[in-house]
């Protein structure tokens, strides 16, 4: 399906949620920033027409859930109402108002509905990994989205919620071994900001590392969000914004050199 019928059967879809909420707003954009970014990297990997719009309208999708659980509930806490994912998935597939399911409204066949519908629903969590056309969208589809976060709290608009100082030791150690923070319980504002910075070593394209640097992302968070720590707090996120930036450094570097050998057949 072509891109500007997407949107505009996305923009009909969200107009069933308050698009003055700055909440439902957030999460709209933030949907356009995942599908945009999705389509480039399937561009960059030669996808073809029809899987490049395949993963913008997943991309488009796959937080539609958070709009419904702000409905409903006024909280976007997966633990406190219900996964996002799922309530994702249920109204996608719910024709209870209207003869044609918001899903057929995406995807033509029940081939790429099936698939849609469990990348959205395993977007953020563990699947078998056994599935072919899972494996080939689902890194597209996670690096879309924490682009598209890091691009949004590079903006210094993203809240930090908490207001205790100092970290908690157990979410810096996953920090320093490179695990996911996301549904981690975090008590401090220096918690909440490795966690958005978390998203960046969760980022497996070597072309969207070489972004984020280039773009001085990383640089960019530690100075929007810097000012709100104590003098020790700070130190600590700068050490830290150091390492993360010297490490992707080093892992683009690495990629370009093992690239630069496998075209000169050096390594095949
Ligand atoms: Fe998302």
């Amino acid at each position: 399906m072509d891109i500007s019928t997407l949107n505009s059967n996305y923009y009909e879809l969200c107009q069933k949620f308050n698009l003055s909420d700055p909440n439902i707003l957030r999460k709209f954009t933030h949907g356009l920033d995942t599908a945009s970014c999705c389509f480039s990297l399937a561009s960059s990997k030669f996808f073809d027409k029809n899987d490049r719009e395949f993963i913008y309208a997943v991309g488009l999708l796959h937080d539609i859930g958070r709009m419904i659980q702000w409905k409903r509930f006024a909280s976007f806490s997966d633990t406190k109402t219900k996964p996002h994912e799922i309530l994702g998935v249920e109204f996608l597939q719910n024709n209870k108002f209207m003869q044609e399911k918001w899903i057929e409204r995406f995807f033509k066949t029940k081939k790429e509905q099936n698939l849609a519908i469990k990348l959205i629903e395993h977007h953020t969590n563990e699947y078998d990994g056994k599935d072919k056309l899972m494996n080939k969208f689902m890194p597209i589809l996670r690096d879309g989205d924490n682009y598209a976060n890091l691009k949004y709290t590079a903006t210094g608009l993203q809240r930090l919620w908490l207001k205790n100082d100092g970290v908690t030791p157990s979410v810096l150690a996953k920090f320093r071994l490179r695990q996911n923070l996301h549904g981690t319980t975090l008590h401090t504002k220096l918690d909440r900001i490795l966690q958005f910075l978390s998203r960046t070593y969760a980022i497996t394209h070597n072309i969207l590392k070489r972004d984020l640097l280039a773009r001085k992302y990383i640089n960019t968070i530690y100075d929007v969000y810097h000012k709100f720590l104590t003098q020790e707090d700070d130190e600590l996120l700068y050490k830290e914004c150091w390492n993360l930036k010297r490490e992707l450094a080093q892992e683009v570097q690495k990629h370009d050199e093992v690239k630069k050998l496998a075209e000169s057949g050096i390594i095949s």
